[in-house]
């Protein structure tokens, strides 16, 4: 079996696949135009069934083990479970995870566990039911609760909740998402606002160093650190004493993780993103409609590999590079979330 292993020595073993950039919530740190956050309308740009399993065939055939289906929100995507068994057919792929935002997981959860998925993570980030819907646009809580739950029943654990830390609208929440994983197998997990989208110009208004996580978190209870690979992974976790589920803190910014990084991303469009903080990309469309697709994909899966920019330049001044980069055009449901 080949291996992706870049000029800086990393092997890369993890594909992140969007499979469309719509979305039923519209977040407002998210979203770039709303326009690209409505459910029930066609979505133009994304590839079809069999375009996603030829790159996954062909990510597979150059090593990677691991993927994760995400989006937008993938639960829009007619047919998905089926997207998910033919995924977990293919030679090599050892995993399949998914990102959501659970609205309509309550009756996919145990499809999707049956085509092969094994974990869900769960964008949530807010536990408080006019919070929520503010934060979304729109969204209900108790559908996400009813997905959640689902998603334990179905077998999908441990279940990830990810919270992106938000000054003034979530940070008050940390101990009650804290408590979650006192109370419940669940991880709750920090993430640093990254600035993408429409907010990415006033991204110094919301943004919040996860210290403060840490620091909320131990006065619940003493603070025991877990070790361990957790997926290889960028979070760090601890766990408050006694807890049945851990907090993981997710710091791109305050303590960035590069020189670990372990993936490559492909936008719903099908495109490459060799790295969240460079607006570099690698066009695999030509690719679809040639003879052989797979071999075709391969060759421009090692040239994205080539762009996996060095790990300690990224890191430097990340958040006004990343501003500069994508001049609030670029948000996460285009790039995969
Ligand atoms: N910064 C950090 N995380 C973000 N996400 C979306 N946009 C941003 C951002 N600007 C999160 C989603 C989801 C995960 C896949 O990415 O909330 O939990």
């Amino acid at each position: 079996m080949d291996k992706l292993v870049d000029r800086h020595g990393r092997e890369v073993n993890y594909l992140r696949l969007s499979v469309t950039e719509r979305c039923n919530l519209n977040c407002f740190y998210c979203r770039g135009d709303s326009s690209s956050c409505s459910a029930g309308e066609h979505d133009a740009v994304s590839l079809n069934h069999e375009d996603y399993l030829n790159i996954v065939r062909a990510f597979a055939s150059s090593g990677v083990e691991k993927v994760r289906i995400t989006g937008g929100e993938p639960l829009l995507v007619n047919g998905i479970e089926r997207l998910v068994k033919d995924i977990s057919g293919v030679k090599g792929i050892k995993e399949i995870t998914m990102t959501t935002n659970a609205c309509y997981l309550r009756s996919m959860a145990g499809k999707l566990a049956e085509a092969g998925v094994s974990r869900v993570n769960i964008s949530l980030d807010s536990l408080q039911e006019a919070n929520f819907k503010y934060i979304t646009n729109g969204g209900l809580l108790n559908q996400v609760w009813e997905g959640i739950e689902a998603a334990v029943e179905a077998g999908l654990v441990p279940v990830k909740i990810n919270v992106v830390l938000l000054k003034n609208i979530n940070h008050r929440e940390v101990m009650d998402f804290a408590r979650l994983t006192i109370e419940k197998p669940m991880d709750v997990r920090f993430i640093e606002f990254m600035p993408f989208g429409e907010h990415s110009r006033e991204w110094e208004k919301y943004f919040l160093s996860l210290n403060y996580v840490e620091e909320a978190c131990s006065t619940l209870g003493e603070i025991e650190p877990v070790e361990g690979d957790h997926g290889a992974g960028p979070a760090r976790y601890f766990r408050i004493r006694d807890g049945s589920g851990k907090i993981g803190l997710i710091t791109p910014l305050s303590r960035h993780f590069c020189s670990v990084c372990n993936r490559l991303r492909v936008t719903a469009e099908g495109k490459i993103r060799p790295c969240l903080f460079s607006s570099q990309e690698v066009d695999l469309r030509p690719c679809l409609g040639q003879a052989d697709p797979v071999k075709s994909i391969k060759k421009e899966i090692k040239r994205a590999l080539e762009y996996k920019p060095d790990p300690g330049k990224v890191a430097q001044g990340v958040a006004s590079r990343v501003k500069q980069m994508n001049k609030g055009s670029y948000n996460m449901n285009s790039i995969g979330g």
